[in-house]
């Protein structure tokens, strides 16, 4: 039987990197599509002669088409994540994260794709409602990020009732780990904080440092990817994809001091606007649905990324 042909649009980016490497273990034959604009070469470097590499933008349909052609799954990551930076500039964000993965979906149904695992995200459920967040809750996106994660999912759903394709989204919560940019403007707060406290330079909290995340190691994230590719009866549905446990900022915070072994010192400034207060997920329905249990607790993953952060510099 000859390999499984994969595409994973985002492949340079963060998650989409550490899937690479996964779908590569397994055997699969691996495509990218990237434009390199959060991700990075040089995440893919190690594997270059390993993947082939369709440089583009997912705004392009025609360069969408050429990377989805003869693709037997397509797991797309690529967007321009970060609530902070939607905020700033909505209308770029917008047009990456709806109009992209519309492309996406119009290419894998012209190219009779098998199905397509879409990266969501857990700002969709916003503020309101209950926690643990279960999937029949309602979402309510407060970023243009979130809003545009939300279409995104809902053109995914309305795809695989309209058209003869499959699709699923799972919502991400707060994911970390080794290959994720500590530095960049935008940087996600665990990698930011890992490099500047090893640094021995205070960490900047928004407001009282009590919000609480889901946070999620990457290879949880990246299993959960495997099993949606090949699950039967998801098709059209949207998943939680976390560990099921939440850390507050500032106990974070002081973990990532204890395993780097420096004091955590902080500076406390406003809170950000569309920031979510707290976030938890249920998981049960990924774990019934996928067989999905993320594998990776939380400490164990923090001291993986420790570990590969300061390995590297
Ligand atoms: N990291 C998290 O905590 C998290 C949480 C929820 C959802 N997500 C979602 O997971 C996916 C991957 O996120 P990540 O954290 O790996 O981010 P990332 O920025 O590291 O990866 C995104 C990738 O998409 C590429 N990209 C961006 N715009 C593009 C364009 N116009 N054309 C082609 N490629 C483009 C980037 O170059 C990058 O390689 C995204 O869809 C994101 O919304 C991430």
């Amino acid at each position: 039987m000859s390999a499984r042909v994969v595409l994973v649009t985002g492949g340079a980016g963060f998650i989409g990197s550490n899937l690479v490497r996964a779908l590569l273990r397994k055997g699969d034959r691996v495509r990218v599509l990237d434009n390199f604009s959060t991700g990075s070469r040089e995440n893919l470097a190690p594997l270059l002669g390993d993947v082939e590499v369709v440089e583009g933008d997912l705004r392009s349909y025609e360069r969408v088409h050429a990377a989805v052609r003869g693709t037997e799954v397509v797991f797309h990551q690529g967007a321009l994540p970060s609530v902070p930076r939607s905020v700033q500039d909505p209308l770029t964000t917008t047009a990456v994260n709806i109009e992209g993965t519309l492309n996406v979906l119009l290419a894998a149904r012209d190219e009779h794709v098998g199905r397509v695992v879409n990266a969501s995200s857990s700002s969709v459920y916003g503020n309101s409602g209950v926690l643990p967040r279960t999937e029949d809750q309602s979402p309510d996106p407060i970023s243009p990020y979130a809003v545009a994660k939300l279409a995104a999912e809902r053109f995914c759903t309305s795809f695989s009732r309209v058209y003869a394709m499959e699709t699923v989204s799972l919502r991400y919560f707060n994911v970390f780990g080794p290959l994720q940019d500590p530095n960049s403007q935008y940087a996600a707060v665990v990698p930011r904080f890992i490099r500047l406290i090893a640094d021995g330079r205070p960490v900047t909290v928004h407001g009282d440092g009590e919000q609480s995340r889901d946070f999620t190691f990457v290879d949880n994230v990246v299993e959960a990817n495997l099993l949606a590719a090949e699950a039967p009866g998801v098709n059209g549905m949207s998943l939680n994809i976390a560990t099921g446990v939440s850390e507050t900022i500032n106990r974070a915070t002081d973990l990532i001091g204890e395993m780097v072994g420096l004091p955590a010192e902080r500076v406390f400034v406003d809170a950000q606007p569309a920031d979510v207060r707290a976030s938890l997920a249920d998981i049960s329905e990924a774990r019934r649905m996928l067989g999905y249990s993320p594998a990776v607790p939380f400490a164990e993953g923090l001291r993986r990324t420790i570990d590969n952060i300061l390995r590297d510099g």
